[in-house]
């Protein structure tokens, strides 16, 4: 059995992954240092996929526990690197800290990943890197733009540290995956995305205020240049994301990505306004959104959705769930995370 290491593991789309990778005969070690999870996760995991992964609380900020790791797993074969600091808001108030983490944590991977040789890395890149992008759908080739925040600065500068970090290693694999707006949980509602705090996202808000966290969702601007004035996102299933890692781990481990450094979009290709996704999720809970119309929010772009084409046709991947069948889902894992109640 291969063995893959899932950096961030235990976190909203690394734990997806996790039971992918296990349902598709992967055996998983995964390294989280719980900033932003729970160790229960590791559990429900289990409980999906009747398989435990292994797991290992450290910090990848820490190079001699980075090493380490490898050093008790000489198995891995491959990495998936989720962990990051991700909040836009808190990168903006704490640059220094997201720098620190999200650069620190990737070196001291490649670092040791060269040291135990091992060669292939998914790396978790973001649709944030195209900023207000001139063409829509936006594709791999669109240029990047000065990022609006220290988080998507980090993105950038990782992926051209991976790019540059080929050069004298042509062994390193690298295929960075850009996620446009992950959302939705597990059917079995035993694992989705815990946000700490008041959520920054628009979903976790919708659910949060439908069942009465909070009192009312603010949609930010709907005089926007678009159909219905809200801004216009591409929200793909946090499973079907999760599904495009495994076909990338294939193509890394079989050595099929040549050009050894790859990037591809990880969306639906379809944009969704604000009002849609409140009009879907009212349709699949049955229940009125109390929402109410403010000003937009600063580094918001009007739109922006995936061309997907070179995913489809080189990853031979597709997103499959609707807009109302992903809600449904972050529904049901809202209202069994208020039963057993630990946020
Ligand atoms: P998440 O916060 O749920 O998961 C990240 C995990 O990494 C957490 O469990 C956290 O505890 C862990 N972690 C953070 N720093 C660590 C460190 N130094 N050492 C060990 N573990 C550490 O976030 P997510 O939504 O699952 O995002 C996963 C990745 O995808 C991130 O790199 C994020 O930037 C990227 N991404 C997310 C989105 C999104 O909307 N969720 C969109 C685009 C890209
Ligand atoms: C979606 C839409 C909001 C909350 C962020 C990061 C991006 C990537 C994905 C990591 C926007 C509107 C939201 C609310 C609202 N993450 N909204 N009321 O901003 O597209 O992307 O997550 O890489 O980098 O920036 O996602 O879910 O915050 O917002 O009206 O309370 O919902 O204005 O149009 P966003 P989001």
């Amino acid at each position: 059995m291969r063995t893959v290491l899932v950096t961030g593991g235990t976190g909203y789309i690394g734990s997806h992954t996790v039971v992918e990778l296990q349902q598709a005969g992967y055996r998983v070690v995964i390294v989280d240092d719980l900033s932003n999870s729970y160790a229960d996760v590791v559990d429900n995991i289990e409980k999906i996929s009747g398989q435990r992964p292994g797991f290992v609380k450290a910090d990848l900020k820490n190079r001699a526990a980075t090493m380490d790791l490898f050093s008790s797993a000489p198995e891995i074969e491959a990495v998936i690197h989720f962990a990051a600091s991700k909040a836009v808001g808190e990168s903006v108030e704490k640059p220094v800290a997201y720098y620190r983490n999200n650069i620190d944590s990737l070196l001291n991977l490649l670092e040791a990943m060269q040291k135990y040789g091992v060669n292939h890395i998914v790396f978790s890149s973001s649709c944030t890197v195209y900023g207000e992008p001139d063409q829509l759908p936006v594709d791999e080739n669109a240029p990047i733009k000065k990022a609006n925040s220290p988080y998507g600065n980090t993105k950038q500068i990782c992926e051209e540290i991976l790019r540059d970090a080929r050069v004298p290693d042509p062994d390193l694999n690298v295929v960075s995956l850009r996620y446009f707006n992950p959302i939705g949980a597990h059917p079995s509602a035993l694992i989705g995305e815990l946000p700490i705090g008041v959520p920054n996202n628009l979903v976790p808000f919708i659910t949060q205020t439908a069942i009465g966290i909070r009192k009312e969702l603010k949609v930010f601007g709907d005089d926007y240049n678009t159909p219905d004035g809200s801004a216009i996102r591409d929200y793909i299933n946090v499973v079907d994301l999760a599904k495009a890692h495994v076909v990338a781990i294939e193509r890394l481990i079989s050595e099929k990505n040549k050009a050894g450094f790859e990037i591809f979009n990880l969306g639906t290709g379809r944009g969704n306004s604000v009002f849609e996704v409140i009009k879907a999720f009212e349709k699949v809970s049955g229940k009125k959104l109390n929402y109410s119309v403010t000003g937009r929010r600063d580094g918001d772009v009007e739109q922006v959705f995936a061309n997907t084409d070179l995913a489809n046709r080189e990853l031979g991947w597709k997103a499959e769930k609707s807009l109302e069948e992903t809600l449904s889902s972050a529904w049901k894992w809202e209202q069994h995370v208020r039963t057993n109640q630990k946020n």
